[in-house]
């Protein structure tokens, strides 16, 4: 996580702000800025959001080059002294850095023996440390020490480029003749550059107004191909709605429509085409958080569809289950970002054995969709707020394209029809259960079938956001140990789309109610008078098509998500501790 840009040209202030708002998804528990001026540093940093940094600018007009970042806290509590950038002991080169410095206890250690004072607690710090002066030589010892993750951007009072290193956290640069850029994402070129260049693992160099120079790992000097910055990237404003959160919710409908349009595409048909004479004995799909759980989706859609095994997996402990991965092995990576670090290096792992690589991704030029074989976009719009929701919704509904396509049916249609029928629920009931919802401190779903997987996503949007001890349970499987939790003091929502679970699923919600358990239930299904009574609350959701009910079901636990994290008082788009890409193991 964290997010680095470094800019040449004018209004320096003024560019490395906008891009560090764009780049804030990325983290937010300080900024800080770096500009040299006649070859002197002006620094400054704040602790919390861009926000707080912009407070302290004084911004200049004039020719000018900087660094800046936006941190996620990995080593080092969140202070002053841990805010990028960071300093040589000499004071002359500065440094920002995403990634991880495996190696830093070490090197620390090493420096401090030189007699190198260390003023914080970060690993960026010590690669700070290493440099007292800044040119290709001295990089290209420096990154000899480095061991994990990093992308760099530096600068020194007495040069006139901005140096830069990639390796496994993203970073692209681009100039044009009066200014030069680098960044953790091209969106920040937006409106400044209109072309880039894309950095690999291992690649360094310097670029500045009127050149950019390349070297691969192997200190090799290399010509690159540039971009076009092709992708509009919209920034979304709240227009009408008080959060992004909700507005993203709503716009579900409209990654809907994105997706009904862009899968007409004869670009789409022919990688579903592709995807169809693939030889493959296996299924492996691969995320993290939310977008694990979209791949739970997947695998309900794809196991009904075909008699072949399908495993979902945690990106973070799949190397650890010894999976057997080979040619006949189809693997799909669901990311929004196409950054998450962990989904990234079992992508690259799984290629290595020789897998088919199949992305779903909302981030077409991200690393996980430029390294498959085919990649699936979601078409969702920016998704700004860090709790994901219309991504997850997109990326279940591109599972269910491609199951349709495989079965050889058609997929439009019947999108159609869902796109009519989308029920985002009834404010009026779900503001008074959020009213209530906050006087517990813990709150249990629970499910069956598809609607276990729907608990599991709504249990992690309420606590993420609320920071309401939840949990998402397979309702038979409370009786095994987790009702020992059950009294007064527990609410639990109780999840039922499918008609043939029913029973089943209402004996386990009655265990609850006998130990004095709070019920609430959102359903789909039509319910007799006197069962309802047994509940505390019912939300009824409009009925759909059976493929699309467990969708049509997240959009107003998300909205119950959202209300209650506004009634605790919490930020819903920028939660506590979290970031929207994460881009460490
Ligand atoms: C939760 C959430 C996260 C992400 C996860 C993977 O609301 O957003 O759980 O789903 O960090 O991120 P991507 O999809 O970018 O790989």
């Amino acid at each position: 996580m964290c997010g680095i840009i470094g800019y040449i040209g004018e209004k320096v202030e003024e560019n490395l702000l906008q891009g560090l708002e764009r780049l804030e998804y990325r983290g937010y528990d300080s900024a800080g800025m770096t500009i040299n001026r006649g070859g002197e540093f002006v620094t400054y940093k704040a602790t919390g959001k861009v926000e707080n940094l912009k407070k302290t600018l004084k911004f200049n007009d004039d020719l000018g080059m900087g660094i800046a970042h936006t941190r996620w806290a990995t080593h080092g509590k969140i202070c002053i002294e841990n805010c990028h950038p960071h300093f040589s002991s000499n004071g002359n080169v500065a440094l920002v850095h995403n990634g991880i410095l495996e190696n830093f206890e070490d090197l620390k250690a090493e420096l401090s023996k030189e007699g190198k004072y260390f003023y914080g607690q970060t690993d960026s710090e010590v690669i700070a440390k290493c440099f007292d002066r800044l040119d290709i030589k001295s990089l290209r010892r420096v990154l000899g020490k480095l061991q994990g993750s990093y992308a760099l951007a530096l600068i020194a009072k007495d040069s006139d480029s901005i140096y830069f290193v990639k390796n496994k956290s993203p970073l692209y640069v681009g100039f044009d003749g009066s200014q030069a850029m680098v960044a953790s994402d091209p969106s920040c070129f937006v409106g400044i550059l209109t072309e880039y260049y894309t950095l690999e693992d291992g690649e360094y160099g310097r670029i500045n107004k009127k050149e950019a120079v390349f070297y691969n790992k192997n200190n090799e000097k290399i010509e690159k191909y540039i971009t076009k910055l092709d992708f509009k990237v919209s920034y979304e404003e709240k227009t009408g709605y008080d959060h992004f959160m909700i507005k993203e919710i709503y716009q579900s409908r409209i990654a809907l429509e994105n997706i009904i349009e862009r899968y007409k595409q004869e670009e789409i048909i022919n990688k579903l085409k592709l995807l169809k004479n693939y030889e493959f004995d296996r299924i492996y799909l691969v995320g993290c958080g939310t977008a694990y759980h979209a791949g739970l989706i997947g695998g309900y859609y794809l196991r009904e569809a075909f008699n072949v095994d399908v495993f979902c997996e945690i990106a973070s402990e799949f190397r650890y289950k010894n999976l057997n991965i080979d040619d006949k092995s189809l693997c799909i990576f669901i990311s929004q970002s196409g950054e998450t670090a962990d989904t990234l290096s079992v992508l690259e792992f799984c290629k290595e054995k020789g897998g088919k690589i199949v992305s779903i991704t909302n981030t077409e030029y991200s690393t996980i969709a430029r390294l498959s074989d085919i990649c699936f976009p979601i078409c969702a719009g920016q998704e700004k707020a860090v709790a994901s929701t219309k991504a997850y919704f997109a990326q279940c509904l591109i599972f269910y394209i491609i199951t349709t396509f495989l079965k050889g049916k058609d997929y439009i249609l019947p999108l159609q029809n869902f796109k009519r029928q989308i029920d985002f629920g009834d404010d009026n009931i779900l503001k008074p259960l959020a009213k209530n919802l906050v006087k517990y401190d813990k709150v249990f779903f629970i499910g069956r079938g598809v609607d276990y997987i729907t608990a599991k996503e709504a249990s992690l949007k309420l606590k993420e956001i609320t920071y309401i001890f939840s949990t998402a349970e397979s309702s038979g499987e409370l009786k095994h140990g987790v009702i020992a939790l059950i009294d007064s003091s527990v609410p639990v929502i109780v999840i039922a789309t499918d008609e043939k679970l029913f029973n089943k699923t209402l004996n386990n919600a009655y265990e609850i109610k006998s130990r004095g358990g709070k019920l609430i239930l959102f359903t789909s299904l039509q319910i007799d008078k006197d069962i309802k009574e047994n509940f505390d609350y019912v939300i009824e959701v409009k009925k759909t098509s059976k493929e699309f009910q467990s969708l049509q079901m997240i959009l107003p636990l998300q909205k119950l998500a959202y209300f209650t994290a506004i009634e605790k008082g919490n930020n819903p788009d920028m939660p506590r501790n979290l970031a929207k890409s994460v881009t460490v193991e």
